[in-house]
């Protein structure tokens, strides 16, 4: 699973959307969220992103860890 960290926090560039083929990146107030059971780790979105917010799961940085389960929080609460 890809996920989306903090540079993407009120940048909200939204190139991923457009690469993604499975459309599971959604738009919350301040940033995007990459729906967990809907990624198929294609990678499209990685490279896109100007502020490089999108990482591999096991790629991200240990101080933006904490995305992993914003991320799939915010899913469960919407
Ligand atoms: Fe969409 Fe592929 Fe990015 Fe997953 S890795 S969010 S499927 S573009
Ligand atoms: Fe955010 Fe980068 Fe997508 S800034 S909206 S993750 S292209």
């Amino acid at each position: 699973v890809y996920v989306i960290t903090e540079p993407c926090i009120d940048v909200k560039d939204r190139s991923c959307i457009d690469e993604c083929p499975v459309d599971c990146i959604y738009e919350g107030p301040r940033m995007l969220y990459i729906q967990p059971d809907e990624c198929i780790d294609c990678a499209a979105c990685e490279p896109v992103c100007p502020v490089e917010a999108i990482f591999y799961e096991d790629d991200i940085p240990q101080v933006w860890e904490e995305f992993i389960t914003i991320n799939s929080e915010w899913f469960e609460d919407s």
